[in-house]
């Protein structure tokens, strides 16, 4: 997919060259075209080394239109994407006019537009710049975002950038285009998130999981160009473009919707803190408060990573090994026992592991083991997925 990545002159322009990364290894060609104004905030030097091609930004320069005039970049482009895009270059869009070459691109293509707004929420609140973007979409162009949450202005509200990954998934996902990467055309199967089991109609017995790092393995393996079936407990999180999200609350919910799209899938990755132990009867009405003490019985629940690595054809299954202690030890006596093909293991508690936007892990498989440092729950995602799929290929050769 040949993508036109127009950076206009917004502070998140320093994400720019992330998301040029997350658009090439999902196989596109990325055309950079400058502002003036983003070459404030990013240097060519860093957007040429990524993007492997000539930054364009002047609509006057005589050798770049020689080599690629404007009109022929407009007709190369399978997608024009602005991020960041910011209220200035908006309202020139809407206005129709083309005093650049960014602008002139929008106005010659017949591609899809897409634009990730950024900047200070009230500029984003102003109704100018919310009757443009009612303008721009009923024109047809994508408004892709933006987020809600902290910004470079030091207050919080709605006007950041979506994350790199975030939008370069929404791009392919609205072309419909096709991921050339690792895992093209394999379906992975990903649980995420915690349970709830419930006691009564108003309590459930639950963990501390936020779904954060099976959310970012399904955008990794999404990434890779897998077709991924996210099958998720009770979150706080978006979903993920262009991935299929089943929603479940309870373990037997979770198995039951494993087992239904397990048939077809060429990698099972089980990252939901799947309760162990539930009610064993859910009371009908609200148990009222009576006695000092009260006891709760509890039953198991069904295991479903061990019920997938059992199939008779399982798939290439991934387990996941959240531990206070003794984490390596633990895991791979999880590894054996469940007969998986690798484990990822983490240390939860205190400062580690869950409801955290980073994590530390250590995959194992039969004769050996890498591990990862900390950094961010996407980062490690990305890396995961590759030795998943490294691994995957390896076993695969091995049968055949
Ligand atoms: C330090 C600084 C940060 C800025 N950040 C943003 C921003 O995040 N979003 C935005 O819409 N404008 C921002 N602006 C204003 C734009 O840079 C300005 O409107 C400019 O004319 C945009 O030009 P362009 O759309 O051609 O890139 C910022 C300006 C400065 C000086």
């Amino acid at each position: 997919m040949n993508v036109v990545l127009g950076i206009s002159g917004g502070i998140a322009a320093y994400k720019a060259p992330d998301l040029v990364r997350r658009l090439r290894e999902r196989g596109a060609d990325v055309q950079i075209v400058t502002t003036a104004s983003a070459e404030e905030f990013v240097t060519s030097t860093a957007l040429q080394a990524v993007s492997g091609r000539p930054i364009r930004s002047n609509l006057w320069d005589k050798e770049a239109e020689a080599a690629m005039s404007h009109i022929e970049l407009a007709r190369w482009a399978d997608v024009v994407l602005i991020a960041p895009a910011t209220a200035e270059v908006m309202a020139r869009i809407v206005s129709g006019g083309a005093p650049d070459l960014l602008t002139t691109i929008c106005l010659a293509t017949e591609a899809p537009i897409a634009l990730a707004p950024a900047m200070n929420h009230v500029m984003w609140s102003n109704q100018a710049t919310q009757a443009n973007r009612d303008v721009l979409e009923k024109r047809g162009i994508h408004i892709l975002g933006p987020g809600i949450g902290s910004q470079a202005c030091g207050e919080t509200g709605a006007g950041r950038m979506l994350e790199p990954d975030a939008i370069a998934a929404a791009v392919f996902s609205l072309t419909g285009a096709q991921i050339d990467g690792l895992l093209k055309g394999r379906k992975v199967v990903i649980t995420a998130g915690p349970t709830r089991e419930a006691i009564d109609p108003v309590r459930y017995i639950t963990n501390r999981s936020s779904g954060k790092m099976g959310y970012a393995i399904a955008s990794a393996a999404a990434a890779q160009g897998a077709d991924v079936v996210l099958i998720s407990g009770p979150v706080n999180l978006a979903e993920p473009p262009g991935i299929e999200v089943i929603k479940v609350e309870s373990a037997q919910q979770m198995y039951e919707a494993t087992h239904n799209v397990i048939r077809d899938a060429d990698i099972f990755i089980a990252a939901a803190a799947v309760a162990d132990y539930r009610p064993a009867s859910v009371v009908a009405q609200k148990i009222k408060k009576k006695d000092e003490a009260m006891r709760l019985e509890l039953v198991r629940c069904p295991d479903i990573l061990a019920s997938v690595a059992a199939l008779p054809t399982a798939p290439f299954t991934v387990g996941f090994a959240a531990e206070t202690d003794k984490v390596i030890e633990y895991a791979r006596g999880k590894l054996e026992k469940k007969k998986l093909d690798l484990i990822i293991a983490n240390r939860v508690g205190d400062n580690c592991g869950f409801d955290r936007d980073d994590n530390t892990a250590t995959a194992l498989w039969q004769n050996g083991e890498q591990s990862f440092p900390t950094c961010s729950k996407s980062d490690l995602a990305r890396e995961l997925i590759e030795l998943v799929a490294q691994h995957f290929y390896a076993v695969r050769s091995a049968d055949t």
